[in-house]
């Protein structure tokens, strides 16, 4: 039987579960405004259980009862630095990271069937924007050390923090494995072993030519140079149309001239002005020549 004292912790801790598990239309709307004006996400009013469900434990975790009060909590903590990283670990929280190596594959088909002669051997820089936990920018990593007999760089980026940091280190438990080639598997792929043996880990040979750091799409990205090939993948299905014109013109003024930029499949630029891209094939643009 448990104790007075411990019953009383069980009623405290069921009455704190009890109020993280809804949120009120009004709060729910703070946050909604929140993360707009922070990431560009749109959160639509079906996504509260998904609010609730990301937050939750958070709140738990700091001993807050209501959305209401972390609120206040994440906008007007008195510590600026303390403010920021709280509002990190929202966006963290909030952002949706689904991702896995060579996905939609044809885009990697087409590179090397015709972007490699195109770049001749010239020294190619590309961005994997939006890049969550990096396997997209491994992918393109493995293709290019494989058949791309240039110098290349990769950079990927993303306005979460955490999967910054899972890219950076290159270590993905076994199981994302399985969409990557044999061939790869065992020329870029190592296998963790002891407490690490259901890990795998991207070789350092090809760790070192790309770099991930954070930024955030709506915002100014020039700091970030041009790029011959950037992937916009799977990112503006969580942006409303004003937000992807913002994007789609900071993201194309990346670009240099001629340059190929891939979007998800099931993602569209129609209705977007964006009159220096050219449509090459679906979910594949071109930067004109004369687009300066
Ligand atoms: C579903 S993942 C897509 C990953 C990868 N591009 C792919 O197609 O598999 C979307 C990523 O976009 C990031 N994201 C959302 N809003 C962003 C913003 N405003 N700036 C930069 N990244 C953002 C999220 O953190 C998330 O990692």
């Amino acid at each position: 039987m448990n104790s007075q004292g411990e019953q009383k912790d069980l009623a405290f801790v069921h009455q704190m579960v009890g109020q993280t598990s809804t949120i009120s239309d009004a709060d729910f709307e703070l946050y909604r405004n929140w993360i707009y004006q922070s990431a560009g996400i749109s959160l639509t009013p079906t996504k509260k259980a998904l609010v609730v469900g990301r937050l939750s434990s958070r709140l738990r975790e700091l001993g807050v009862t209501t959305y209401r009060d972390y609120f206040e909590y994440l906008t007007t903590f008195t510590n600026q630095q303390e403010r920021k990283l709280e509002q990190q670990r929202v966006i963290n929280l909030l952002t949706t990271n689904e991702t896995y190596f060579f996905r939609e594959e044809a885009h990697f088909t087409y590179i090397q069937h015709s972007l490699f002669a195109a770049w001749a051997g010239q020294p190619i820089r590309c961005w994997s924007a939006a890049s969550s936990t990096g396997e997209e920018a491994y992918s393109l990593a493995m293709l290019l050390d494989s058949h791309y007999p240039g110098r290349w760089q990769i950079v990927g980026t993303d306005i979460n923090s955490q999967v910054l940091h899972i890219a950076s280190q290159g270590i993905y438990p076994m199981l994302r494995h399985e969409h990557i080639p044999q061939v790869y598997l065992k020329k870029y792929c190592r296998k963790g072993i002891g407490s690490k043996q259901d890990t795998l880990k991207i070789v350092h040979s090809l760790r070192s030519h790309v770099k991930f750091e954070r930024a955030n799409l709506q915002r100014s990205l020039d700091d970030l140079g041009l790029f011959d090939l950037v992937f916009l993948r799977n990112v503006m299905i969580y942006f409303d149309k004003s937000t992807k014109q913002r994007v789609i013109t900071n993201v194309a003024s990346r670009l240099k001239n001629g340059g190929i930029l891939l979007i998800g499949h099931s993602e569209t630029l129609n209705g977007l002005d964006c009159n220096e891209l050219q449509l090459l094939q679906p979910s594949i643009y071109q930067k004109r020549s004369n687009a300066d």
